[in-house]
């Protein structure tokens, strides 16, 4: 294992979050802003050879978890390319993927023969309206269709990501919960999180504790053990065949157990999801840099990544990129 993915805290980064595109084929109001977001030049943006090349460094160093995110990466024509390269590299344990699941149902069968072994489905209300107004699109029934695409097809639990906003979809928490009763799914419920455009205010925030007391009211949960890497406080159910867990980044971060990097579609490298410090692997490996100058530059920029994010009031006053940039 190479020095390369240990930051100055002592965190190894096993686990890579690749976004394959910007663009994304609904327009969730947590995420971007409804005019949209400047798009990068597509040949500014990295090519399946870039992105298999860098891949390649980083899985050879110790990362043994990618997911793509995007955007929307089912959006990306070669994805079944970019899967199938990556699942071939030695030491890749895990490829996941993050997705909306709009085409996932009819995608989903040839990306499991390329490789991807689990799979993240967005999905924030179950009622088709309100699925209309906070995505700005239609397509509801295609998510639905998608998690039960990827049930069927086995993986096991299907993550379901649910971003709790206040006013919105807090009144749903129980019938996220009863997704779970038959069904292997472990529905993630998530705190909001500011990012550029997207309106985030804290009273729209509906905290880990309040989130938990609303399924405790309804279910008896037990607390299952957490990977000290996971972003997610997880709970068993009684009786249920699936789980829920939280995702507590606002009110009770989980840096210190940070094993995760980014490397965004427009080839620059970031280390913290929150926070403006960025540098470019695509202009070095463009300009000609061999193995050991690239490994030099992301070892450089794993030794500055800070110890945690400025804390739940200072992110949303910290420059960043919107999310449908950098893919969660
Ligand atoms: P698993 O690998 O299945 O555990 O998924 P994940 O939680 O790593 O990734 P996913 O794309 O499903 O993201 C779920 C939520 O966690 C999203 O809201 C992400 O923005 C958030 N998230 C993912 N990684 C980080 C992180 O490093 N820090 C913070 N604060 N949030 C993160
Ligand atoms: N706060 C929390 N989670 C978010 N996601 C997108 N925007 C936000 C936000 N503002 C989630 C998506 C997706 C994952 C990559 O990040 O729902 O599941
Ligand atoms: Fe890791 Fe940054 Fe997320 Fe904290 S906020 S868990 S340091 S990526």
């Amino acid at each position: 294992l190479s020095d390369m993915l240990i930051d100055s805290f002592g965190r190894f980064h096993s686990y890579l979050r690749i976004s394959l595109t910007e663009r994304c084929n609904l327009r969730c109001q947590y995420c971007m802003p409804a005019e949209g977001v400047e798009l990068t030049p597509k040949p500014q943006l990295l090519s399946s050879n870039e992105i298999i090349r860098l891949a390649d460094l980083f899985v050879a160093a110790g990362v043994e978890k990618i997911r793509l995110t995007g955007g929307e990466p089912t959006i990306r024509k070669d994805i079944e390319d970019i899967c199938l390269q990556l699942s071939n590299l030695k030491g890749l344990k895990t490829l996941a993927m993050t997705t909306n699941g709009i085409t996932l149902a009819r995608k989903l069968p040839k990306l499991k023969e390329c490789g991807l072994t689990s799979i993240n489905i967005s999905l924030d209300t179950l009622i088709p309206a309100k699925f209309e107004f906070m995505t700005r699109r239609k397509g509801h029934e295609k998510v639905m269709e998608a998690i039960n695409a990827a049930i069927d097809l086995g993986y096991d639990p299907v993550k379901v990501n649910c971003v709790v906003m206040r006013g919105f979809n807090d009144d749903e928490i129980v019938d996220f919960v009863e997704l779970t009763r038959d069904k292997p799914v472990n529905v993630r419920f998530i705190e909001f999180m500011p990012f550029d455009g997207n309106v985030w205010n804290v009273k729209k925030l509906v905290s880990y504790y309040e989130m938990r007391d609303k399924v405790a009211q309804y279910a008896g949960l037990i607390r299952l053990q957490d990977h000290p890497t996971d972003t997610a406080k997880n709970y068993g159910i009684d009786g249920h065949r699936g789980t829920v867990s939280f995702i507590t980044s606002m009110t009770e971060h989980f840096c210190a157990g940070c094993n995760r990097l980014r490397l965004l579609a427009d080839g620059n490298f970031k280390v913290c999801l929150f926070g403006p410090s960025e540098v470019s692997l695509r202009d070095p490996l463009r300009s000609g840099a061999n193995d050991d100058a690239l490994r030099e530059i992301i070892g450089a920029a794993v030794k500055r990544k800070k110890a945690a994010h400025a804390g739940m009031f200072d992110i949303a006053k910290t420059a960043n990129r919107p999310m449908i940039h950098i893919g969660g």
